[in-house]
Order: C-alpha cells, then sequence, then structure tokens
C-alpha cells in the first residue's frame, strides 16, 4: 500500500486518485476553496441528479446516467429508512454526496453501516464538505442503533484513504476476494 505521509496532499483535484500524491501541503490558494455560502447537508432530491452525475463523471471519467437513476431510485427519497442519499448543497449548488446503508449480518457480522460511495466537487475539496457528508450519514446510522461503520475502497486510490484515514477508519477484519469467471 502506497504511505501517505502526515501533512503530504493527494492532489484534491485528482479523478479517482490513481494520480500520485503530491508531497506538499495545499497551495497557500487552496484557502480560497472555502465555501462562499453555508455548506447545507440534505436528503438528495431527483432535481440534484445532475449535478450528482456531473461530479461522478468529474471524479471517474464516465457519465452514467442510467445507474444513477437507478441508485436514486433505490436509496433517494427516502426509499428505506436504512438507505441514505445526502447530497451537500451551497448557495443553491450540489458540490458533493454521500451514499451509504445499514446492512444486516452480512458476512456474518452484526448490523453495520456501509458508505458506498462520497465525492466532492473539485474546486470545492478541502473545505471539510466530505467529513460534513459522512458525519451527517453516520447520524442517521446511529440513529438506527448502528455502532460501526465500513468501507471498501481501491487499493491504488490514496485519495479516499486519506480522508477516510482522517475519519478514523482502520483497516477491518475482513478481506475481499475475487476471481475471473469464465464466459
Ligand atoms: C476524498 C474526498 C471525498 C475528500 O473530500 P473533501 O471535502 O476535500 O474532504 P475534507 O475537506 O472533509 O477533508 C477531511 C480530511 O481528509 C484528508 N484529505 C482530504 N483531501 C486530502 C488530500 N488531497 N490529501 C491528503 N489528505 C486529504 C485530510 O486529512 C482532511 O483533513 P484536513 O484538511 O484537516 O487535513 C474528495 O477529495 C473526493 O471526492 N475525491 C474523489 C473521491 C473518489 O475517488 N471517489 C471514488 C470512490 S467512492
Amino acid at each position: 500500500m502506497m504511505r501517505v505521509s502526515p501533512g503530504a496532499r493527494v492532489s484534491p483535484a485528482a479523478g479517482s486518485g490513481n494520480s500520485r500524491p503530491a508531497r506538499r501541503r495545499a497551495a497557500p490558494g487552496a484557502a480560497a476553496r472555502k465555501p462562499s455560502g453555508v455548506v447545507a447537508i440534505r436528503p438528495a432530491r431527483r432535481a440534484d441528479l445532475d449535478q450528482v452525475i456531473e461530479i461522478d463523471a468529474i471524479v471517474t471519467g464516465l457519465e452514467k446516467r442510467n445507474y444513477w437513476l437507478s441508485i436514486f431510485r433505490r436509496y433517494g427519497e427516502g426509499a428505506r429508512p436504512e438507505r441514505h442519499f445526502l447530497v451537500a448543497e451551497v448557495d443553491g449548488r450540489v458540490v458533493g454526496f454521500v451514499i451509504g446503508e445499514v446492512r444486516d449480518w452480512e458476512f456474518g457480522s452484526p448490523p453495520c453501516g456501509w458508505v458506498f460511495a462520497i465525492n466532492v466537487a473539485p474546486d470545492l475539496r478541502l473545505a471539510g464538505v466530505a467529513t460534513r457528508l459522512l458525519q451527517a450519514l453516520c447520524e442517521g446510522f446511529r440513529r438506527l442503533g448502528v455502532r460501526k461503520l465500513r468501507t471498501i475502497l481501491a487499493r491504488d486510490n490514496t485519495l479516499i484513504l486519506s480522508f477516510f484515514r482522517s475519519q478514523g477508519m482502520m483497516a477491518g477484519p475482513f478481506m475481499p476476494l475475487e476471481m475471473d469467471l469464465d464466459a
């Protein structure tokens, strides 16, 4: 695993975080990223989807409209209390989102909260937006009685790893396995 030294900044504008981490703190101009308005965290609405799709397309390089419509059907509009799809809004603009769910007895473990996706628009990173999104998700999980948060991330995504580590997340007791299936 790539080591991220204390104080090192992975380029916050990097897409999936596959680029090399920058071995320096954010440039002095980074303070300009501070949102000018109030950051509000709220459940996603259907009308937010275009902006969510745009942020995801910047991060992943792929526009996946049908995927996002199906995610919204499953996680949006209070579909089920254990499913959460939250957005961060500043001055009427959606600048980030988080998706998570409480899953019961998966892999034999008691109910725990999973965070599946968290993304912030590149021009508003390093301003605490993702921290606010994750806190709101965790509050929702706590209200459901959940006391454990889990996620899975790509090994080479040092940006998302740095973020989750900053929130106190550490390697858990499970490991992913996979294999190719013949056509
Ligand atoms: C990871 C991401 C969500 C962080 O969003 P953010 O709003 O910039 O995060 P925050 O401002 O709340 O940062 C909280 C902490 O995370 C860590 N962190 C965030 N960006 C970092 C960076 N570029 N380099 C190193 N550490 C970083 C820091 O410890 C930071 O705390 P600090 O600023 O007090 O040092 C955002 O960069 C992003 O959307 N990246 C792409 C996400 C992605 O790859 N998604 C696909 C998998 S779901």
